[in-house]
């Protein structure tokens, strides 16, 4: 496996390199999740680049960016053994050259509602840019996403569409821990107690499917059942939204494909899921 940390070094690398290219972005703290991401890419790609790069410019919050775990050695070694052939490994000043001066802003429901009201406008303009910037480096034929954060691959796909670039955008399924909590590089900083008190997040997602099951429609309904759920545990809701999965526009029923998306925290760890849900 390759380590290059500079832009020059990638595309260099990148132009030596027959058959199509799959790009697997990442903010490193690997886990099954990015590695299933890695599998995806493997099945279809003759080369698998992985970045790992904690973006500054998609924090709205600087304890955060500070806390969010790192751990480059590790995540060479996970990389390697899931059998990454370039791991690009820039630093903040190689992505965000001295007077970077241009970024690409994402608006409309898709990136403003959700994770973009509530983490701030300029979150999904921070992915959009980083995405671009790492797409065009790698020459990439396609890059892979997770379905954990169903918007930020509305959004890609947004930016990747009004801007024309020749990258195809793979979203892959949510991977669980097997006590149902989605893997997610955040779930380190939970306590045993808050781990347990987390699980009630996949549960209220499958009550409301199994309600819906049971022929519950309104998503209101819906909701106030997730609620109790998520209250008993004491999990402090951001929001339970009932979205359509390509617009994001608010749904009142379930009358179709909806995307069920939760934002919330366990003490200070801020978590999200979601389960895209279809009439019974
Ligand atoms: P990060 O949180 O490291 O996630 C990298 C990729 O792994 C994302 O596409 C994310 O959706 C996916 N992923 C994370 N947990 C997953 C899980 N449990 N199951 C399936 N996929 C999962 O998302 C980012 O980094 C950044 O915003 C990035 C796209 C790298 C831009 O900076």
């Amino acid at each position: 496996m390759l380590v290059v940390r500079t832009v020059a070094e990638l595309c260099e690398e990148m132009a030596r390199r027959d058959g199509p290219i799959g790009l697997v972005p990442t903010m490193g703290a690997l886990h099954a999740g990015h590695l299933a991401l890695v599998e995806r890419a493997k099945d279809e790609c003759e080369t698998v680049v992985m970045s790992i790069f904690v973006n500054p410019a998609q924090f709205n919050d600087a304890r955060d960016l500070a806390t969010y775990p790192r751990d480059e050695e590790r995540d060479l070694e996970t990389a390697a053994e899931a059998g990454v052939d370039v791991v690009f490994l820039p630093d903040p000043v190689e992505m965000y050259p001295r007077g970077y001066a241009t970024n690409i802003v994402v608006s409309g429901p898709v990136a403003e509602t959700l994770e973009g009201a509530k983490r701030g406008r300029s979150h999904f303009d921070g992915v959009a840019t980083v995405v671009a910037k790492l797409m065009i480096a790698s020459a990439a034929d396609a890059a892979y996403f997770g379905q954990k954060d169903a918007q930020q691959v509305i959004v890609v796909q947004r930016m990747v569409t009004d801007l024309g670039l020749p990258v195809r955008v793979v979203a892959c399924p949510i991977v669980r821990d097997a006590d149902g909590l989605a893997l997610s590089s955040r779930n380190v900083h939970l306590s045993d107690e808050e781990r347990a008190r987390a699980l009630a997040i996949p549960r209220s997602l499958n009550a409301i499917a199994d309600a819906v099951a049971g022929g519950e429609i309104d998503a209101r309904t819906l909701a106030a059942r997730a609620l109790d759920v998520l209250a008993e545990a004491e999990v402090l809701v951001e929001y339970i939204a009932f979205v359509d999965p390509d617009s994001l526009e608010p749904v009142d029923e379930i009358d179709r494909e909806v995307l069920v998306a939760f934002a919330g925290s366990v003490g200070t760890t801020r978590l999200l899921d979601n389960i895209v849900i279809g009439p019974g």
